[in-house]
């Protein structure tokens, strides 16, 4: 479980708190999705979670993170990334090895992990996402997409318990993130909770049990998916836009003046639509 009270966060170098009065938990194997305009502190957010703030990243640190009952301020790093694991917004800075096979190895290596136990790991983690094949390429060699899929695959080998995930699919096309968003909801039923800044918002929402909103550091919405997508404006004022089958059922509330169910996928749209059409 994850439990943020009252964080307010400034880094050492900022002017301007990077996030303020933040008050936010997740259950243990929980599915929260954060998304916000760019700037908004989701990144900065992930990082405390993580405790890389503020024991890599300093500045005033306000209130209090405690992520399975710890307190980020008060355990080391290399207790917390027992338990967290995060995938970075920025790929080329998470992967520091020359090969996929070194940069999956040096995790387990670290970690402490059974030599014997090691080659599954790594064949398990490169199947989950998909890429057996590119064990013993060079990273030089390989797209950005699969570097993104490489980065995936070393924090899974690790099964951590918390799995953070900043923009993971970014330099994915729709097949593979789709492929991700599967992998992310069958380790969330398998109880690993999964926090994650997402733009590909109509996924997000697909699979997010829960969702927070940030804007200028601060949480301005936060609750069940379903829910938050029924706060259109609100959502709209700080630029983020629903996924247009959300949208397309609002309009038809609006429009026919009576409440339609909040659709986040295709699936739940076409319903809807046949449901009205009888
Ligand atoms: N290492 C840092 N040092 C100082 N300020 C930082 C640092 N990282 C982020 N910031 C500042 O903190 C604020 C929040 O940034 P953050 O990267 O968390 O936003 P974000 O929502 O992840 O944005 P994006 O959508 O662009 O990834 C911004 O004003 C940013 O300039
Ligand atoms: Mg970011």
């Amino acid at each position: 479980m994850i439990a943020i009270q009252d964080l307010t966060f400034t880094y050492k170098n900022g002017k301007t708190p990077a996030l303020q009065d933040i008050c936010l938990s997740v259950p243990s194997g929980g599915f929260l999705g954060i998304i916000g305009p760019a700037g908004a502190g989701k990144t900065t957010l992930l990082r405390a979670i993580t405790g890389v703030i503020p024991h890599h990243y300093t500045g005033d640190f306000y209130g209090s993170v405690h992520v399975n009952g710890m307190d980020t301020v008060d355990t080391s790093l290399d207790r917390l990334s027992g338990i967290t694991g995060m995938v970075f917004q920025d790929v080329e800075s998470q992967i520091i090895f020359p090969t996929v096979e070194d940069e999956i190895l040096y995790g387990l290596e670290n970690f402490g992990v059974p030599r014997e136990e090691i080659p599954l790991r790594i064949s398990e983690a490169l199947h989950k996402v998909g890429i057996p094949d590119l064990l013993e390429r060079s990273i030089a060699s390989l797209s950005g997409g699969q570097r993104q899929k490489v980065a995936i695959a070393s924090i899974l080998a690790l099964k951590p318990q918390v799995l953070v995930l900043d923009e993971p699919t970014g330099e994915l096309d729709p097949g593979s993130s789709r492929q991700i968003f599967t992998i992310l909801k069958e380790l969330n039923e398998e109880g690993v909770t999964i926090v994650l800044v997402e733009q590909k918002i109509m996924l997000l929402c697909e699979f997010a049990k829960d969702l927070a909103v940030l804007d200028g550091g601060h949480v301005v919405l936060q609750g069940e998916t379903r829910k938050v997508l029924t706060q259109v404006e609100k959502l709209q004022s700080v630029g983020v836009n629903c996924p247009r089958v959300t949208t397309l059922s609002h309009l038809l509330t609006e429009r026919i003046g009576r409440q339609q169910p909040v659709c986040v996928n295709l699936d739940e749209a076409e319903r809807m639509v046949r449901g009205l059409m009888k």
